[in-house]
């Protein structure tokens, strides 16, 4: 097979930073990718942390300035790291630029922004970093309702959990500031409940939602919960929060329909319970299975059946499936089309919590 080089700019050196940048290491070691990828540009805001991580990662050069980097002629790939505030107008000019673009998730502060990222996006390649698509259970969790295998479903609930934010005396960090982050809680990890809701159990019809901030003079809100109706019929309840007490980062599902029921839980990420409704009902119940093959996605690209994967692998996995796809012409799932969909929902979620009102979203 002709291989290409793909010169890559990563703009953003934090902890996405990092994954990212394992990402595009190990990739080439476990997938059979048509792409030779350099890692060209590093860019950041402080030279000295800039340095030290492109000698232990292996980036050629480090930059302060992404404007001036994502027009670089000798740059064939960005990717976007960045706050949240920084991915339409870096995302936006790469894609002007003619790049392909990766973006960190929440694609945009909001769905205007969004919808702006995936019209100047239209004709180059583009992916989002869901990257919880990737975790072997829950692309095999998918698989299973594909196959029919929970029949109609009924509901869907689904949590994200952590407590870093419980302080009250944090420093107000981006993460903490509405202009660069959207929202709190919201825009962080109800994305990507909402991102795997729509994966896996189709477009969601509308919601009513509330948000809640535990810390006196906070920008942002540190929980937000919301109910849901699916296309599909289906009810669904979300909750994400910063305030969970005993979860670091419990990002968790459970789905129950007509046939069966699964349950994911991202803290136990190689397993996922499954119970086959169609079982005599005097053994009826959930198996616990182990999601490292034989037979399960991703298995045969990472280690031997039963020994087990963690976080960096579902970067590995989802840039290599946008890799192939590229290599193919294909569609990417998730683009920043599926981001801007993500968006939608995120709006009206911050709509109803303000309003007190069900919202509808509009049909895709
Ligand atoms: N997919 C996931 O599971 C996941 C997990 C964490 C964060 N994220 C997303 O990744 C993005 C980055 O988050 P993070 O946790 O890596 O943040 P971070 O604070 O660790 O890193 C942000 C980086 O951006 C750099 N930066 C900020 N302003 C800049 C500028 N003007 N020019 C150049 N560099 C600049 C900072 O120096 C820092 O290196 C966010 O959109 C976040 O929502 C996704």
């Amino acid at each position: 097979m002709t291989r290409r080089t793909l010169r890559i700019a990563l703009l953003g050196q934090g902890f996405m930073g990092r994954a990212h940048s394992n990402a595009f290491l190990q990739v080439e070691h476990f997938f059979d990718v048509p792409f030779d990828l350099e890692l060209r540009v590093l860019c950041g805001r402080d030279p000295e942390r800039l340095a030290r991580m492109a000698a232990t990662w292996g980036w050629q050069e480090t930059a302060t300035d992404w404007r001036r980097v994502v027009e670089r002629p000798d740059i064939d790939l960005v990717d976007v790291a960045l706050p949240n505030a920084l991915h339409a107008e870096a995302a936006i000019a790469a894609a002007r630029a003619g790049k392909i673009v990766l973006c960190e998730k929440p694609l945009a502060l909001n769905a205007a922004e969004s919808a702006r990222m995936a019209e100047a996006a239209r004709g180059v390649p583009t992916m989002v970093w869901f990257n919880y698509r990737r975790v072997p259970a829950v692309a095999f969790a998918h698989r299973l309702i594909e196959q029919g295998r929970l029949g109609r479903i009924y509901h869907y609930r689904a949590v994200y959990l952590q407590q870093w934010a419980m302080r009250e005396d944090l420093p107000a960090t981006w993460k903490l500031t509405r202009k660069q982050a959207g929202s709190g809680v919201v825009a962080d990890l109800a994305s990507h409940l909402i991102d795997l809701a729509l994966w896996l159990n189709g477009p969601i019809r509308e919601v009513a939602a509330m948000t809640h901030t535990f810390a006196v003079g906070r920008d942002v809100e540190d929980a937000g919960l919301f109910l849901a109706r699916f296309e599909n019929g289906s009810l669904g309840s979300f909750e994400a929060t910063r305030f969970a007490t005993g979860c670091r980062n419990r990002n968790a599902f459970e789905i129950h329909g007509s046939r069966g029921m699964l349950a994911f839980n991202l803290e136990d990420m190689n397993r996922l319970r499954f119970l086959d409704a169609s079982d005599p009902e005097d053994v009826q119940g959930a198996r616990d299975l182990l999601v490292t093959g034989p037979g399960h996605p991703y298995a045969e690209h990472f280690w031997k059946p039963g020994h087990i994967v963690g976080y960096e692998h579902t970067f590995i996995a989802a840039l290599a499936d946008f890799l192939v796809a590229l290599s193919r012409g294909e569609r990417f799932r998730p683009d920043f089309e599926d981001g801007h969909r993500v968006q939608v929902v995120l709006d009206a979620v911050e709509r109803s919590a303000a309003s007190g009102q069900w919202v509808r979203i509009p049909a895709g």
